[in-house]
This record gives structure tokens, sequence and C-alpha cells, in this order.
């Protein structure tokens, strides 16, 4: 008892001056989300504004975010889902019919796939991720997640069944990770941002894997960036995806490339996975 009335709650307006003098831009905003998720408790309060004011992601200190109007549990360690990633997951969604079967690789928090269930309620959603925190995270998000790379933990029975692939795999270049925002890989794993040496790595394991899963007509969504549309073009003709479109946001910026699958038969698409 007596050590909580050593701490007194700071008022909305003190915990805003105290997060802007420190440069955080949306102060306002998570000054109301820590003293919303701390409820009455000044100690527990304290605490969190000393974690944010290491830079430590606020979904990790309050436990979750907001995703396509959402909620999403997000646990310590695992990659926050970014509003920029939010047209793609509603482009998935487009892309599964009622009673589809949708996969979300390198799924996280599980945000994608979980907006992707909650759009279409009799869909079979599966994701996969390499990192266990990641997948604990997204199965406590109620999403059908395995731990693993890429296609290979996903239930082979679904090996031309899918409707839609979506991803935001990592895909920065290896010589850009120094170049990402100060607190980002001083919290966050190197696993969720590192794409190699042009970042296309696991876009292009992404591509290659997927003709094994999609069903003709089906369609793969990926989360990219920059001029990686265009690095990509061999690789998406050569697995025999057609249809190409980039994605870009309001500032005409490349953010994504959407692809059918022609189809073809098992063993060309096995081929094409190696
Ligand atoms: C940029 S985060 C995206 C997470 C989630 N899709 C989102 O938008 O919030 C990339 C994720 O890919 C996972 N990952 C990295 N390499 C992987 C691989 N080879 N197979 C599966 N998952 C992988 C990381 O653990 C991380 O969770």
């Amino acid at each position: 008892m007596w050590s909580n009335a050593s701490v007194r709650q700071p008022s909305l307006e003190a915990l805003v001056a105290q997060l802007s003098t420190a440069g955080f831009v949306a102060a306002r905003e998570e000054a109301a989300e820590l003293l919303a998720a701390a409820g009455d408790d000044a100690e527990r309060l304290a605490f969190m504004v000393r974690r944010r004011l290491t830079g430590e992601p606020l979904a990790w200190i309050t436990g979750q975010t907001v995703f396509c109007g959402i909620a999403v549990q997000v646990d310590a360690g695992v990659y926050v889902p970014r509003w920029q990633s939010e047209p793609l997951a509603r482009r998935a969604v487009d892309l599964l019919p009622p009673g589809g079967v949708g996969v979300d690789l390198c799924t996280g928090s599980g945000a994608i796939a979980r907006t992707m269930a909650w759009h279409r309620p009799d869909a079979r959603v599966v994701a996969s991720d390499a990192d266990p925190r990641a997948v604990a995270c997204a199965r406590a998000n109620g999403v059908e997640a395995y731990l693993g790379d890429l296609f290979a933990p996903l239930p082979a029975a679904l090996a031309g069944r899918v409707d839609v692939v979506a991803g935001v795999p990592p895909y920065v270049p290896t010589p850009a990770l120094p170049l990402l925002p100060r607190d980002t890989l001083a919290h966050e794993a190197k696993l969720a941002y590192d794409g190699g040496p042009d970042g296309c790595d696991i876009l292009r394991r992404a591509l290659a894997g997927a003709p094994r899963f999609l069903r003709p007509g089906g369609a793969i969504v990926l989360e990219l960036g920059g001029d990686q549309a265009a690095a990509l073009a061999g690789d998406l003709a050569g697995h025999g995806y057609v249809d190409i479109t980039v994605l870009a946001d309001e500032e005409g910026d490349a953010r994504g490339l959407e692809a059918t699958f022609a189809g073809g038969p098992p063993e060309a698409a096995g081929m094409r996975d190696h």
C-alpha cells in the first residue's frame, strides 16, 4: 500500500509534455494509450513510461496495437505491424473468396492472417514464421500458425488449393540496415528486416515456393520497396506468374507486388521450387 502512495499518477497533459520533450511525435496519442494500459496503477505507468523513453516499441509495452481496425496482441520481441502494410492486408482479403484458403507468410504477430480470417470467417487461413516468439503470438491472436521457413511447415494437404498467398517478408537490403531509424534494430530482431544483399532473398524464395500451394488463378501479394519489383521480373516470369501489378502508395512509391499464378503441371511447379 505504502509503495503505491509514493508514486503520483501524472495528468495526461504532464505525460504529453514529457513524451513531447523526449521527441515523440505522437505524444498525445501515446500518452493516452499508456494511461489506458496502466489503469490506476501509478507505479506501473511510471515503469511503462521509462520503457518507452528507451525507445522500446509502444505496442510491446501496452501489449497490443490496432491493425486494419482490429485489435492485435503484440508480444515483446515480435515485429509490430505497421499501418503501411494495411492496404496489402485489405488486398489479400479481396483476393480470398468466402470458404477459400489463404496463407500469410512471415506472419509476425499474425496481424495479416487475423485480418483475412476476420473478414472471411469461413475461409481457412494458415501462417508461418521462423521465430518461435512470433508463432506463439500469432497463435494467441487466434491464427493457425506454424513454425519454420516460409512454406516448409505448412500442411502439405493445402498444396494446389490456396487462393491467396500474402506476406510482409524481410526486404531491407543488408547494406541498408544501418539506415533504419535508430530505435528499430536497437529493439527489434534483424530477422524481421534483413532481406539479404539486395533485399530480395526471401521475396525470391516466396515466389519460388508459392506455385506448389497456389491453385491456378490464385494470387500472391508481397510487400517490398524501391525497385525490387523490377529486380524480381525474371523470377515472376520464370515461375509462371502473370498479370503482375506493382502496388504503389499515395506518394507513388512501390510498396508491393501482386501477381497471378497461371498454373502448370504440379511436377513443373515442384521443379520451380528448387
Ligand atoms: C517484417 S516482419 C512482418 C510481420 C508481419 N507480417 C507484419 O506485417 O506485422 C517479417 C517477419 O518474417 C519473419 N521471418 C524472417 N525470415 C523468415 C523465414 N525465412 N520464414 C518465415 N518467417 C520469416 C520474421 O520472424 C518476422 O516476424
